[in-house]
């Protein structure tokens, strides 16, 4: 059994030892198994490969959990998160699984009785996703330690990208960020330039991050940094030779951030991600579920 943080609400909750950890327990093999531990997913925030794969991972595992959206819960006549997790736990459930818009409030809603997942919150941490990143890499290279990754795009507003700033130094990646100056991530970072051409070429592996339109205060400024990222950052056919890799955590706007012509490239790893999310977050909920 792999002993990890008591919530996972940032990657800086893991020591290395951990994530290689729960890496190496990774598996496809799988068996349902009895828990003590109810699970909720509150998704308050739009997603897909998140939701559905916590979803489908709860299922293998044969658990049955409590699916919640913010729309036709109290949530929406003014119940607080907190009331709402209190509530849940008065029901049975001491497990959730936890995405909204607010960077920085799960901290407020850990609490003894229960154990919480940060499933992506606002602009801060999406420490599942860069996880599964570093599960599909780790498969695809056979190695961590030395691969060399690029991340560019809208960082500012990627919590992936945050959370891989994070979780590279734990596994020896070399992580390069690249995004136009008004786009640079909060956090202190070594190798940054708002030239990716700067890194291209001796990468092993590029991931790009969408425009997350959705952070925007002015309409202007959405465009403003969707032509830039268009014309000086977008991934091209001919940006990669033969044997370099591509990745995105999704949603992923074609023909702004990746090429058209990608979608159906040998060198995606896309998809990829979205199959190890399944199995890493399996992992997760086995790993921090009591069974009996
Ligand atoms: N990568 C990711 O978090 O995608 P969703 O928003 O669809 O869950």
């Amino acid at each position: 059994m792999i002993h990890l943080p008591e919530n996972i609400l940032s990657i800086r909750d893991f020591s290395s030892d951990q994530v290689h950890a729960l890496l190496e327990n990774c598996s496809e093999n799988f068996a349902p198994i009895r828990s003590t531990d109810k699970w909720a997913l509150l998704f308050l925030e739009p997603s897909t490969r998140t939701r559905a794969s916590f979803q489908i991972a709860a299922q293998d595992l044969n658990f049955n959990p409590v699916i919640f959206e913010g729309t036709g819960s109290s949530l929406e006549k003014g119940e607080s998160l907190n009331d709402t997790l209190e509530n849940l736990w008065a029901l049975g459930v001491n497990r959730f699984v936890i995405r909204q818009k607010t960077q920085g409030l799960l901290p407020e809603l850990t609490d003894p009785r229960w154990r919480i997942i940060n499933a992506g919150d606002g602009t801060g941490e999406h420490p599942t996703q860069a996880l599964l990143d570093a599960l599909t890499l780790k498969r695809k290279f056979n190695r961590l330690d030395g691969v060399k990754l690029l991340i560019m795009g809208d960082l500012l507003h990627s919590r992936v990208a945050h959370s891989w700033i994070y979780l590279a130094p734990l596994l020896g990646i070399e992580l390069y960020l690249s995004s136009p100056e008004a786009l640079k991530p909060g956090q202190n970072v070594t190798h940054w330039s708002p030239d990716p051409e700067e890194f291209l070429k001796k990468m092993d592996v590029v991931m790009t991050v969408r425009i997350q339109k959705e952070r925007f205060n002015t309409q202007a400024e959405l465009q403003t940094q969707f032509e830039a990222i268009e014309k000086k950052y977008q991934l091209k056919k001919d940006s990669l030779n033969s044997n370099q890799r591509f990745m995105a955590p999704g949603p992923v706007y074609w023909n702004s951030e990746i090429e058209g012509s990608l979608k159906e490239d040998s060198r995606s790893l896309i998809l990829d991600q979205v199959k190890m999310g399944r199995v890493l977050r399996r992992t997760m909920m086995l790993s921090m579920s009591s069974v009996g």
